[in-house]
């Protein structure tokens, strides 16, 4: 073996773990398909060219050294989660981008079958995240991921949000066991509502729907998990017993789009592969209107029986192929890369592109991840770039163009200091960002601020961008609370500003001061603490300065905060610059404690609650809000402190813990009656 290929290929196959790594394990792939298809092909070139019949091959889950040891099949599952062994195992798709390939499919298969037009399904291919839900006797009982095909994470809970869902199928005809494959999604308008959060928040934003509902199926917290709208659809077959129920898919489909399942809207049946195509070519005309994400079409035999017949490779049926539309791809000039500092400090890098049209917009940003992503890319300014739209969503710079650079060009150099205040950047162990450590830094505070006067925190009306510019830079305000000591006249001398409008936003400030605690708490931008922890935090304390107290000890107690969180909760409130800001902040009028006729005054007052195993008549969603309307308190483990377990069909260990401990168990038309007769 020459040296040179035999680096290569050591190098590539490093890369690919760790692209897969990225991919499956952690939802954040750091590249786009078509540039990680590429690698995989060329590993599988010098894979031919150095061993063409494949007897040294090493197995993919064998580390070759200095390779990590980590299976060349994605595999996404966490410690944290309970395993689940499919019926089936969970096969990859063969994919191509070209026409060729695809007919030599169809050769394939004829080869097989006699030599005769084959009757096909196409079907949109959706990018989102695959899922096996098995239902027994018509229960969905668990919803697992892929895994490592074989076995997959047990996500059952953060999926009962989903309305579109059916847990109980029991009043139709289902097999007695049937896996049902499909892929978890996130709506463009969903991903882009909590990517504004983040953008407020000054967080780094999510790179593309399907990587955030990946990481929303594995959150460990099922009440976050909820905050977080995901979608189904769902499109095959795993284990049926009996069975022989259903004897081609187009059957398969339409029982389970009769028993109300969430199904693609696109299945073509076709009786050839000439047929197919065309209908590849339609399906691409009509899936941007479609609610999920498609990257390709699934062309797939129709008869289960020839399904059969052909069988599968290791990874993937023989019986069909993915066919991957080329994602839009645009080549432009890179003018300068900025360098945005977010409300926490972490410096973002953006690429500043001459415009450029894409996928039907005008992209002139670009996102560069962070500084190894550009220095692995070795990306110039001045250099001519290639853009994609991942996800279809945020653009990112895929690669630059060498051939086209400039012979004076040189590397990007990450700078070492913040482009706001100079102050020398900081990188902790484990993390990708650089950050500004300066608290006092005129772009951290403008951050600051409008997160804390954003629509989830104090929802603050006229109070923009620009105007939060100008109110820092003439050093009017330094930290929110100083907000509440402008005057009307402070208004006046900013540009844009006229009497009446001066007015309103005084009376915008004036109004936010009765926001809440639960808002005030989110808006505080203590690190770890979003709107649903301020809200959990809101209803157990009844002041700031009660939770300025509470120790760490008191902290962790609740339910949904862990060590990390107590910590960042008890460093914010130690720090005297937040005790000067709570103190003004009190002092401004601004409320900063729960209203009087809180709970006490309901009927599950002082109660808590754990809901387990299926409910019927509500989501699980929907049942806390119940319990939560009425003062009660919802919690995931059970303990002798918990008031009532409310146990559904399929309830496990939580229901054997309460009745071990004395907790009163309440079935599902008890706990209604409870609801309705407090
Ligand atoms: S069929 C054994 N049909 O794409 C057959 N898969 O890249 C495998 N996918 O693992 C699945 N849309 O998670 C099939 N209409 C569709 C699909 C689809 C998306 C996913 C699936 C698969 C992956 C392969």
């Amino acid at each position: 073996m020459g040296k040179g290929k035999d680096d290569r290929l050591s190098e590539l196959r490093n890369l690919i773990r760790d692209h897969d790594e990225r991919y499956y394990r952690d939802a954040n792939p750091s590249i786009g398909d078509q540039e990680y298809d590429l690698l995989k092909q060329e590993l599988e070139g010098l894979e031919q060219a150095i061993d063409p019949l494949g007897l040294f091959k090493t197995d993919a889950t064998t580390p070759v050294e200095g390779e990590k040891s980590i299976p060349q099949v994605g595999d996404d599952r966490l410690e944290s989660f309970e395993s689940h062994r499919h019926l089936l195992p969970m096969l990859s798709l063969d994919n191509t981008y070209d026409e060729e390939e695809f007919f030599e499919f169809d050769q394939r298969l004829r080869k097989l079958f006699g030599d005769s037009d084959l009757p096909y399904v196409v079907e949109p291919k959706i990018d989102g995240v695959a899922v096996s839900l098995t239902y027994l006797n018509g229960v969905l009982e668990t919803a697992v991921t892929r895994g490592n095909g074989i076995e997959g994470d047990v996500i059952t809970q953060n999926l009962r949000h989903i309305s579109s869902l059916p847990f109980d199928l029991s009043s139709f005809d289902l097999p007695d066991v049937l896996e049902v494959r499909g892929e978890i999604f996130m709506s463009h308008e969903e991903f882009s509502r909590l990517n504004d959060n983040r953008a407020q928040e000054g967080q780094p934003l999510y790179a593309n729907p399907r990587n955030l509902a990946a990481g929303t199926v594995k959150l460990l917290d099922p009440k976050e998990a909820a905050t977080r709208k995901l979608e189904i659809v769902l499109y095959g077959i795993g284990s049926c017993t009996p069975e022989s129920r259903f004897s081609n898919q187009s059957e398969f489909h339409r029982a389970i789009r009769d028993w109300n399942l969430p199904t693609v809207e696109f299945l073509k049946s076709v009786p050839s592969a000439t047929d197919a195509w065309k209908a590849i070519q339609e399906l691409d005309q009509r899936r941007h209107g479609y609610g999920y994400p498609t990257d390709g079409a699934v062309v797939k035999l129709d008869s289960f029986e020839m399904q059969r017949i052909a069988g599968n490779t290791a990874k993937a049926p023989r019986w069909a192929i993915a066919y991957k539309f080329e994602s839009e791809r645009q080549e432009t000039f890179l003018e300068e890369i900025a360098l945005q500092v977010g409300r926490t400090g972490a410096v973002t890098p953006v690429a500043c592109l001459r415009p450029v049209q894409l996928a039907g917009t005008t992209v002139s940003r670009a996102s560069l991840h962070n500084a190894d992503e550009i220095r692995r890319k070795d990306i110039r300014v001045g250099d001519f770039v290639i853009v994609e739209k991942a996800g279809e969503i945020i653009p990112q710079v895929v690669e630059t163009v060498p051939a086209k650079r400039k012979s004076e060009s040189v590397p990007y150099e990450f700078p070492s200091d913040c482009p706001s205040c100079s102050s020398v950047l900081i990188r902790e162990a484990g993390e990708t960002a650089w950050r500004c450590p300066n608290p006092g830094c005129s772009e951290q505070v403008k951050g600051r601020l409008r997160y804390f006067s954003s629509r989830s925190c104090m929802d603050i009306d006229h109070l923009g961008e620009a105007v939060i510019d100008q109110l820092v830079d003439l050093e009017k305000v330094r930290k929110a609370s100083d907000l509440y000591e402008l005057k009307k006249e402070d208004f006046l001398e900013l540009d844009g500003f006229a009497g009446k409008s001066a007015e309103n936003l005084c009376e915008s400030i004036g109004k936010s001061k009765q926001a809440g605690l639960s808002r005030l708490l989110c808006a505080l931008g203590i690190k770890h603490v979003g709107s649903s922890v301020a809200k959990e935090l809101a209803g157990r304390f009844s002041s700031l300065a009660e939770l300025a107290n509470a120790s760490q000890e008191d902290l962790i107690g609740m339910d949904g905060i862990g060590a990390v969180m107590a910590e960042s909760i008890s460093s914010y409130f130690k720090d005297p610059d937040s005790q000067s800001m709570v103190q003004q902040l009190e002092l401004a009028g601004v409320v900063t404690t729960r209203p009087e006729v809180d709970s006490k005054d309901l009927p599950f007052s002082g109660q808590s609650f754990v809901l387990t195993g299926a409910l019927e008549a509500f989501s699980r969603l929907e049942a806390t809000r119940m319990i939560e309307e009425k003062g009660g308190k919802v919690s995931t483990g059970v303990s002798k402190k918990t008031s009532f377990v409310v146990a559904g069909p399929g309830a496990g260990s939580k229901l054997k813990k309460a009745q071990t401990l004395g907790v009163e168990v309440l079935s599902e038309e008890e706990f209604v009656g409870l609801l309705g007769n407090p």
